[in-house]
């Protein structure tokens, strides 16, 4: 099924062929006139440029072409050379009935062709709590694997666990130095206790003193820089021990992640990729790719010529390759970050083969993983232009840092969740809604109002900038927020409800007002919507075209009465505008993780 927009595209296009002009000029756009058209073409501007002609000659010729078109009800040129267009009621009938009965995907269309696609989001770690670009992650990522799935690719989201660096050896030393631990110190093949000699709280308490101390105490560093690589070669107890951190870190975080409605397909860590590890590691040997550095080994990334001035520690500067070389293996013996990264996309290449692995990680990591997108296009890893960094903002505090709580700490994912809730029963309340509701009932809106406003209020910026947490704001239920989709959704499903009860039912959609014009433009423009933000990968332009529908819903609402309509097919025809629009908009919300309650 193709919208209207796409439709006189191609009618537009057939028209500037047929007067000897580049068919690809034709662009339709929606109209920035919506006084005067629904859509238009700018195209004769540039075509008569090209042809040395008069654009507005032009212009007419083409849209004398259109003239005998059903679908509008005018062609005129203006200005310069716009064409403007102007759909009839009856194309904008059939287009929303189409809408309307399309209740899988709501007027979108899906992909020519389907693809593998891998969605690398969230990136918690064992024990090292979650702060809140792990928090931006989850949400782009879980909104970007529902738009893949939407338009028919098969999609993985993988959790892609840190559970295998430098943080594990930390935890081994620290909870051994407690005596917590001593069965699974000793270095025999065991067997080792089969319950956790730790619980989350002891791990998230040992991880940060640890961490710190590391930074002072150079012998408390080594030996866990030491106990990592004993870990990583395969010493069991220091396995079997670390089995257990995973084990609770996990239970843990799929609880939290399960809170925002995120969930992954696969729990993949960094150590999933050790199996591929020596096999990668003898590849990149033999190809040459592996080289020696200060003791260190490493695949240079850069290409001849690709450098950057440098200052070394003794304050002298130099021009250093850019990338970097990309560290495979440290002078301990560890693999890195960078490793782990580098041996998963080989281990996906293995279980999956992807078309595609889309990586939804902060900005500041830009440089990792061109480094690491680099190495596996040299060693072969990937088809070239299947690996994409989706980089992304902070959310900043009102200082304009990156958000902190008030006592300077990270923030919690579930101290976020648990506040964002006790503002949703506090917003409530005061707007009076939802006060009916058993307590229960009522306190899983409190969760969905609050679940949608973090979610929208990330989502509802381009990914790639910055914004200021404003709980406040967030959670209103007015203006550009999730609240605000929230109460409208609601609101039609008490007016489907009500009609429910009156016998009424959805019956063919007739377009004769201006509001019911607007709204059926506006189901026309989320296939757009959608083929944008899957091609951008971008979700804010989903979130856009929510706000946009639950504003032309509203607008139709106050214009159009439904229920009290003059006479029964009226009565029917707005009650499938109404429909359409609580599905597209529900489908719309899906794609960007929320969910909207009954009532309230
Ligand atoms: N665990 C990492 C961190 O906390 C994020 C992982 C991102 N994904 C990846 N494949 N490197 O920074």
């Amino acid at each position: 099924m193709t919208d209207l927009r796409t439709d006189l595209g191609e009618a537009v296009a057939t028209a500037f062929a047929a007067e000897g002009v580049d068919a690809s000029l034709a662009r339709v756009t929606t109209s920035d006139r919506p006084d005067l058209a629904d859509f238009q073409s700018n195209g004769a501007l540039a075509a008569a440029k090209a042809l040395k002609a008069n654009p507005r000659d032009l212009a007419t010729r083409v849209a004398s072409r259109l003239e005998s078109d059903q679908r509008l009800s005018s062609v005129e040129v203006a200005g310069p050379g716009f064409i403007n267009l102007k759909v009839s009621d009856a194309a904008l009938a059939s287009r929303a009935q189409a809408v309307a009965n399309d209740a899988a995907h709501a007027g979108a269309s899906g992909v020519g062709s389907p693809r593998k696609v891998v969605i690398d989001y969230a990136g918690p770690n064992v024990a090292k709590p979650m702060h809140v670009g792990h928090l931006r992650s989850s949400i782009i990522g879980e909104s970007l694997k529902r738009l893949f799935r939407f338009r028919g690719d098969t999609v993985w989201g993988d959790a892609h666990f840190g559970d295998w660096g430098f943080q594990m050896g930390l935890l081994i030393v620290a909870v051994g130095d407690e005596g917590k631990a001593d069965p699974f110190l000793s270095e025999g093949d065991g067997p080792f206790p089969a319950d956790s000699p730790v619980t989350l709280d002891d791990l998230e308490r040992l991880y940060p003193q640890a961490a710190a101390r590391a930074k002072e105490d150079v012998a408390f560093r080594d030996r866990a820089r030491k106990a990592t690589a004993e870990l990583q070669a395969g010493r069991p107890g220091y396995r079997a021990l670390w089995a257990h951190f995973v084990a609770v870190s996990r239970t843990a975080l799929e609880r939290e992640f399960g809170a925002l409605g995120v969930t992954f397909d696969l729990w993949n860590g960094e150590s999933d990729a050790d199996p591929v590890m020596a096999e990668m590691i003898a590849h990149l040997e033999t190809t040459g790719l592996l080289v020696e550095d200060a003791g260190a080994r490493v695949v240079h990334v850069a290409k001849p010529g690709e450098t950057r001035k440098k200052k070394l520690p003794d304050g002298t500067v130099i021009e250093a390759p850019s990338p970097p070389p990309l560290l495979v293996i440290s002078s301990e013996g560890s693999a890195m970050y960078g490793t782990t990264d580098l041996a998963t996309i080989l281990d996906r290449r293995k279980a999956i083969d992807p078309d595609l692995i889309l990586y939804v990680v902060d900005e500041r990591q830009a440089e990792h993983f061109e480094q690491v997108f680099r190495a596996a296009y040299l060693a072969g890893y990937a088809p070239a232009g299947s690996l994409d960094h989706l980089g992304f903002g902070t959310m900043n505090g009102p200082d304009g840092k990156p958000f902190k709580t008030r006592a300077g700490g990270v923030l919690k994912l579930h101290d976020l969740i648990t506040m964002a809730v006790d503002k949703a029963r506090e917003r409530l309340r005061e707007a009076k809604l939802g006060d009916d509701l058993p307590p229960a009932e009522f306190e899983a809106t409190a969760h969905q109002v609050a679940v949608a406003a973090l979610k929208f209020a990330d989502l509802s910026n381009s990914r790639t900038t910055s914004y200021v947490f404003d709980l406040d704001r967030f959670m209103s239920f007015e203006g550009k927020t999730g609240p605000y989709l929230l109460y409208q959704a609601v609101r039609i499903k008490s007016l489907l409800r009500k009609g429910a009860d009156q016998g009424a039912t959805p019956g063919p959609i007739v377009i004769a007002e201006p509001a019911e014009r607007d709204l059926a433009l506006t189901l026309d423009a989320f296939a757009q919507a959608v083929t944008e933000a899957y091609d951008k990968r971008m979700p804010h332009v989903v979130a856009e075209h929510a706000y946009r529908l639950a504003q032309a819903f509203s607008k139709f609402y106050a214009a159009c009465p439904v229920l009290i309509a003059p006479d029964a097919a009226t009565v029917a025809s707005r009650l499938a505008l109404a429909k359409a629009a609580l599905d597209q908009l529900e489908s719309a919300l899906d794609l960007l993780g929320i969910e909207s309650p009954e009532r309230m």
